[in-house]
């Protein structure tokens, strides 16, 4: 039995995300998405913790070995809580290297039961993050099929509402 853990902010979830939550859930025999509460990343995040769970948990219901938690402690003690040994992590353009190779060396230093493996990015969401996301979106322009519809739409209603 493989347990694995996928890791991050998801604020919000984007179509990136959950291309490779989707293929790592077709190679492991059960996957828990794990959102950080990061509540200081870039002035706090848009969505609560409960939306963006929510985000995740509907958008990936059709997938029978995927459950999602809220973890606000160190990533390694969140995996052994749940059982995982290894951390599922997505790649991206090069400029994801850096940041993700010292996580992946720290966290392997906290805790040598536990392996990153990278799953790379389709080039179709090569350049998509969250952050992007809510740039484009709080400009008035369109993020459809870049996130879940309901995401899109929770997203206008918050930004038509703080702009
Ligand atoms: O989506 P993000 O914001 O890039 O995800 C970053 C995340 C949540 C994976 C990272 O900040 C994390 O692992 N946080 C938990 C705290 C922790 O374990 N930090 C040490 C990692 S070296």
């Amino acid at each position: 039995m493989k347990r694995g853990v996928s890791p991050g902010t998801f604020d919000p979830v984007t179509s990136g995300h959950l291309d490779i939550i989707e293929r790592a859930s077709a190679i492991l025999d059960e996957l828990v998405v794990g959102v950080a509460h990061s509540p200081d990343k870039g002035g706090g995040p848009l969505f609560s913790i409960d939306e963006r769970v929510g985000f995740i948990e509907r958008a990936t219901a059709h997938l029978s070995n995927v459950t999602v938690r809220p973890f606000d402690n160190l990533l390694v003690n969140f995996a052994r809580e749940v059982g995982a040994t290894v951390i599922i992590k997505g790649l991206r353009a090069v400029t994801d290297f850096e940041r993700e190779f010292q996580m992946a060396q720290l966290n392997y230093r906290l805790d040598r039961d536990i392996e990153t493996m990278f799953i790379m990015a389709i080039p179709e969401y090569m350049y998509l993050s969250s952050s992007a996301v809510k740039e484009i979106a709080r400009h008035g322009g369109s993020v459809r099929g870049l996130v879940p519809d309901e995401v899109h739409e929770a997203m206008q209603e918050r930004l038509k509402r703080s702009r």
